[in-house]
């Protein structure tokens, strides 16, 4: 049973998978935000439910090791699910009637996304998915900004990522899980038989970039669409396992590239949109995905109006949270029954265009 939700009411929210996205973010922005009451937990490693169970005085009864069980429950409103396979929990609170915030990627096949996306909207459900980047404030002025650009000549996105290990420095995460080799293979194993059923076998050796567009890479190209539409994948290259290149023609014939890849050797972050048009060279640059409150930059070259003098400006748009204000926008898309802006529907776009440059790859 689905209940009504109104304008002020708090909804209970169940998470499921309590890793490190759901200790860094999720957990601490859904119990400061009025509207959202942390209701239940569950996670397949009992430690991981122990100890953030005890950290967020999750009763014991609304503490869960099978998803299955947890969305049974007709007082649970919603769910976020940072697994790191997010079919079977989806599937499972959809059928329960469970409003849900995916995380990214939505799904790891196109297949997979057209399920979930039938069984919520069958059963009247909000499906938003973890783009959080959209709900940037940095990012939303660039695209105010770009939305008034006539002449774009090219976009360039990069995304070059580095390791994470200072997140365990920084916040006090439970990271050691109890899980088994064997159920860390089966998971694996669940994600690399559905990327290899969505881009064929020929294409196993390069499975690693298609899941690190889905992955990595799918925070941007799902804001190169909100600008430019869904692009053709002209070429395609990986020059080796995890990194890609691609060439793209928007719909409106903007030219594309996307040059993606993650060195986990180093801690580095360098992750940008160039936009290059007639009117102004404009670029967004992220910062660290974990660094709360880090702001994006948007830096912008442009001439004064009537006049060949140049300038540049930077622009930091808010320190606002993208993790915090992504809750917000959930929460009010459940109460006035409105399609989020990173819908399931849009984000399997991202699903496709993976799919679509590895399969442009020449193998
Ligand atoms: N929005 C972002 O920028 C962002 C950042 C990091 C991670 N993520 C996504 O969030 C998800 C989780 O990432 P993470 O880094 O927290 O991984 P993680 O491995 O730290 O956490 C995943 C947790 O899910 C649990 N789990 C696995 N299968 C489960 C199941 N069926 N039911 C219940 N619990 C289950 C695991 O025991 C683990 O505790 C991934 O999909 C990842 O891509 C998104």
């Amino acid at each position: 049973m689905t209940r009504k939700i109104n304008e002020g009411d708090i909804i209970n929210v169940g998470v499921i998978g309590c890793g490190q996205i759901a200790q860094m973010m999720h957990l601490p922005y859904i119990t400061h935000d009025e509207h959202l009451r942390l209701y239940s937990i569950c996670d397949i490693s009992q430690n991981i439910l122990d100890n953030v169970g005890a950290k967020y005085h999750v009763p014991a009864e609304h503490r869960y090791l099978d998803a299955g069980e947890m969305v049974k429950d007709d007082k649970l409103d919603a769910v976020v699910i940072a697994t790191n396979d997010h079919y079977d929990p989806a599937v499972k609170a959809a059928k329960a009637g469970k409003h849900m915030l995916v995380e990214k990627p939505f799904m790891y096949s196109v297949a997979e996304c057209d399920e979930v996306i039938a069984l919520c909207k069958e059963n009247n459900l909000i499906l938003q998915v973890g783009y959080m980047k959209r709900h940037d404030p940095g990012f939303q002025y660039a695209f105010e900004k770009i939305k008034t650009l006539k002449d774009v000549n090219l976009v360039r996105v990069h995304d070059y990522g580095g390791s994470f290990d200072f997140t365990t420095q920084i916040y006090d995460l439970y990271p050691k899980s109890d899980l088994s080799q064997e159920t860390l293979d089966a998971i694996r194993k669940k994600i690399d038989d559905t990327c290899i059923a969505e881009i064929g076998e020929d294409r196993a050796d390069i499975m690693q970039s298609y899941s690190l567009i889905c992955g990595l890479s799918s925070h941007d190209t799902i804001l190169m669409r909100h600008c430019f539409g869904y692009p053709e994948v002209l070429f395609a290259y990986v020059p080796k396992p995890g990194f890609v290149t691609a060439f793209l023609r928007f719909e409106n014939g903007v030219q594309g590239i996307l040059e993606s890849g993650l060195v986990m050797n180093r801690r580095s972050w360098d992750e940008s949109i160039w936009v290059y048009s007639n009117e102004c060279n404009l670029s967004i640059h992220f910062p660290w995905p974990y660094l709360k409150n880090a702001p994006t930059i948007v830096k912008i070259n442009e001439n004064e109006p009537g006049s060949m003098v140049n300038y540049d400006k930077e622009v930091i748009g808010s320190f606002d949270e993208a993790y915090r204000r992504e809750w917000k926008h959930f929460y009010q898309c459940i109460v006035e029954g409105k399609e989020p802006i990173n819908s399931g529907a849009d984000a399997r776009n991202d699903i496709k265009l993976a799919s679509d440059i590895i399969r442009a790859v020449k193998i």
